[in-house]
This record gives structure tokens, sequence and C-alpha cells, in this order.
């Protein structure tokens, strides 16, 4: 028997706190995840300088000073005929080591009370069709599919470059205030 094995001294269990918080100028580096979401770069910034106007927000699950998962909420929705003003919860993730602990249902609660702190009652959120894990999330959630969307869009990357999305997914809804 080897001393790992004699003493399990090669598992050690840690609690590490996890708190939601709107981003900081600091996170935006940390937000592209070591590479990860690069491609991203132009994006956080553009959505942290709407932050700071109001219109959006940018939700981060933060463990030890950096945001292992975050999901942004448009907060100045445009005015449809009819239709209840919506907040549009987008760019919604955890890191892949964090997940099914419970952060991203934390994250779509606290952006749910945030929509509701800013006078919207209604919530959108997209995912892809093939995307059978977030559905469900969503649908556990109250969220209810009202529409099919192309899932087309375009951004630029940090080389400069256009790139172009085409994501067929599910537009789904929840009335925020049940009562
Ligand atoms: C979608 C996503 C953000 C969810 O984040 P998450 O932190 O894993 O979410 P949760 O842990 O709250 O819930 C996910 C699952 O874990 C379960 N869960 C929740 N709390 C849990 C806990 N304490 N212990 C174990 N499981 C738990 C949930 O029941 C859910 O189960 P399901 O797979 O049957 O639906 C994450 O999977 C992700 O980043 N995916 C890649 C990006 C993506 O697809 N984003 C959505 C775009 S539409």
């Amino acid at each position: 028997m080897t001393t790992l094995e004699r003493h399990n001294a090669n598992t050690l269990s840690v609690q590490i706190p996890v708190t939601l918080r709107t981003a900081t100028p600091e996170d935006l580096p940390k937000l592209e995840w070591y590479g990860q979401y690069r491609h991203f770069r132009g994006l956080f910034r553009r959505t942290f300088r709407e932050q700071q106007a109001d219109r959006r927000l940018m939700l981060v699950a933060d463990v030890n000073d950096f945001p292992i998962g975050h999901i942004f909420i448009q907060l100045k929705p445009e005015i449809q005929l009819g239709v209840p003003p919506h907040a549009y919860f987008y760019s919604f993730r955890v890191m892949e080591m964090f997940r099914n602990r419970g952060i991203g249902t934390l994250l779509m609660s606290e952006a749910e009370a945030q929509a509701l702190e800013h006078g919207l009652e209604w919530a959108t959120i997209a995912a892809a069709k093939d995307n059978h894990g977030a559905r469900r999330l969503y649908e556990r959630l109250g969220y209810r599919v009202f529409a099919s969307d192309e899932g087309s869009w375009s951004y630029i990357d940090h080389r400069g470059r256009t790139r172009s999305v085409n994501e067929p997914c599910w537009l789904l809804e929840k009335h925020l205030r049940t009562v």
C-alpha cells in the first residue's frame, strides 16, 4: 500500500464561496477564460460600455476574483406594439469544471431579480436547438418556448475579422412576476 492510499492524501475537499456581482473593468481580460473566448473580446468590451450606460448588465459568478460564470442582460429592449417589454438574457455560461452545482440556476435567478428591479416583468432567452441541456434547465425554471429563430448574427473578433454565427434556436420567455 502506498502512502497516498494509506492516508487518502490524494483527496482534499474544498468549499469555495461563489459570489454574484456585476462585472468590473478587471474582469474584461478574465472573461476570455485564458483564450477560450478571446474572439469575444470586442463583445465583452462593448457590453461593458453598455453596462456603464445602464442599458445592459454583465452578471458574473465570482470565485477568488475570477468570473467562472456569467449571464448578460439587455435592459432596454426594442419596443414592439402590443408586446410587454422583455429583458433579454444572453451570453450565459459556466466554466465546465463548475457546472451541475447550481451556479447557472443562481445566475438565472439573479438575472430575473435584476430585470424586475429595472421594471421588466418578462424575460427572453435563446437556446440553440441542439442544446437540450440548456432548454431543459430553462423549462425547469418556468420558461416556455414561444418562437423559433434563425439565430443569425455577427461580431468582430479580436483580430478585427467579422465572424458570422448561424445557430438555429428556440426563443423561450417567462413572466417573472407571478403574483
Ligand atoms: C447552461 C449552463 C450555463 C448551466 O450552468 P450550470 O451551472 O451547470 O447550471 P446548474 O448547475 O444550475 O443546472 C444544470 C444541471 O445541474 C443540476 N443541478 C443544479 N444544482 C445542482 C447541485 N447543487 N448539484 C448537482 N446538480 C445540480 C440541475 O438540476 C441541472 O440538471 P439537468 O442537467 O438535468 O438540467 C452550463 O451548462 C454551460 O455553461 N453550458 C455551456 C454554454 C451554454 O450552453 N450556455 C447556454 C446557452 S443557451
